[in-house]
């Protein structure tokens, strides 16, 4: 009640700091920095922010359409980029950050995409270089240990997607320990998401290449229990994953990676080599990542199916935490009818921990969202999700016209309802730890 209450006022209180942006704009008196608008130039003030947030995608070989790495890049684009900045369509992030903040997140300030704004309508200017001392780098990462590949894969062009299996030998003689983990793609037109995990039986190798969800495999057939069920997620835009010093991932000796690739529908052949990027820990880490993922068994209001021409919500409630544990990273997981995501922790004193809010599901982002400093859950908590579907015609991706009936399944036609965390057994002093984020 109160909610609604108030809501009009803090509309008109909007309305009102826009005039006065508006107002500001037409005196050429941005207050960015009080500097006015005509003095703000390319190198000084426009640059800085694209190579922080934007340049990671936006250059050669990476996953967007385009480079934002030079002047005529972006002077070419200037409105546009204006404009996808000013509405948040870029960069794209999916988490709510007034519902928690991550230490991955990658969003401008209010004060950031005026700055654009203020350049665009001041005349694009271009000002003068910087010394490369004083530039803001922009995103790299260090070169890795070691690098494996797929084999070669060539997508057959007849408008399918593919969901594959690769299976990709370490040959490592011993157990290592990764403090961080990379995956590039060999092919971003066709790439559409990675999931990574596993196996020391290697009585997977003969599913080399075969289709994901085949009764014919040996993956489906063995039902063989892996060693790691998420070594590591990709999607465009999730850059490598590290951790904090002291704290790695196992990689048992003789393990082969198993790697399920998810590739988009092409309408030519196109050829796949993605590769593994490994870091090693220089020696055994005091403190093992582990994983762990909520699925479909723990949806509430059984059974998972969506039937068509609905909008549906499932609650999902997790076991009670058995011990006390730090979370370190959190990544929903749905397919084309996902429309919100939402999950929340309970501690057995009753405080309620918010984990994560997407309010508008984009299949084509699902990120890994790393915890800003490891997230205390104690003993006896309990992990609620709540995540909301639309099968009707109305769900601009969804896959059939007219809508049908969906239920589990890997296909993306099918749906699921995940929410994989990547933890620790809690130790005191966990709560003030920088988690390290992108590279940077
Ligand atoms: C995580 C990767 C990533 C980051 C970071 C990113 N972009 Fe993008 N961008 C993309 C991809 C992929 C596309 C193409 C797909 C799409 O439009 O959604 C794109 C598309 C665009 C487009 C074209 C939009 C359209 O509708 O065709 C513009 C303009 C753009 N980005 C500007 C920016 C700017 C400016 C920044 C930084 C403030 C930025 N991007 C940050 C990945 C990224």
């Amino acid at each position: 009640m109160r909610l609604h209450k108030s809501a009009p006022k803090l509309r008109s209180r909007y309305v009102f700091a826009g005039a006065v942006a508006f107002v500001w704009i037409l005196a050429g008196q941005l207050p960015v920095r009080g500097i006015a608008q005509g003095d703000i130039t390319y190198y000084q003030h426009v640059k800085p922010i694209l190579d922080r947030n934007c340049v990671a995608c936006h250059r050669p070989g990476e996953a967007a359409p385009f480079a934002l790495t030079t002047y005529e890049d972006v002077v070419r684009r200037a409105e546009f980029i204006q404009w996808v900045t000013e509405s948040r369509y870029m960069p794209p992030w999916m988490a709510d950050p007034s519902f928690r903040v991550f230490a991955n997140q990658r969003l401008l300030t209010q004060g950031q995409i005026d700055t654009i704004a203020a350049w665009v309508h001041g005349g694009q200017k271009k000002g003068k270089p910087v010394p490369a001392t004083q530039r803001v780098a922009a995103e790299t990462w260090p070169e890795p240990d070691l690098t494996l590949s797929m084999k070669p894969f060539t997508l057959p062009g007849d408008g399918s997607e593919q969901f594959r299996i690769f299976i990709i030998p370490t040959q490592l003689q011993e157990e290592r320990y990764l403090r961080g983990i990379d995956f590039q793609p060999g092919n971003l037109r066709a790439a559409h998401h990675a999931r990574l995990m596993v196996d020391t039986s290697q009585l997977l190798r003969p599913d080399d290449g075969v289709v994901a969800g085949d009764p014919n495999t040996e993956f489906t057939r063995l039902n063989v229990r892996l060693a790691d069920y998420f070594l590591h997620g990709w999607v465009p835009g999730n850059f490598p994953v590290f951790y904090p010093e002291g704290i790695g991932k196992r990689l048992p000796a003789g393990a082969d990676l198993v790697l399920n690739m998810h590739y988009s529908p092409t309408t030519r052949p196109e050829q796949d080599q993605s590769r593994i990027r490994l870091y090693f820990a220089p020696e055994k880490p005091r403190r093992l990542v582990k994983t762990f993922i909520l699925d479909e068994n723990w949806v509430v209001n059984q059974p998972f199916v969506i039937p068509a021409d609905t909008v549906i919500r499932f609650t999902m409630r997790s076991p009670l935490i058995p011990t006390d544990i730090s979370l370190l990273s959190i990544m929903p997981h749905m397919h084309l009818l996902g429309r919100s995501f939402k999950a929340w922790a309970v501690t057995p004193q009753g405080e309620v921990l918010l984990l994560i809010k997407i309010d508008d599901w984009n299949f084509n982002w699902q990120m890994t969202y790393q915890f800003e400093h490891p997230l205390k859950l104690p003993k006896g908590a309990v992990i609620f999700a709540e995540a909301v579907y639309d099968n009707t015609s109305r769900n601009p991706r969804n896959p059939f016209h007219p809508p049908q009936t969906a239920t589990y399944g890997w296909g993306t036609t099918n749906e699921m309802m995940n929410l994989i965390f990547e933890y620790l057994d809690y130790e005191p002093g966990d709560e003030a730890l920088q988690m390290p984020g992108y590279a940077r």
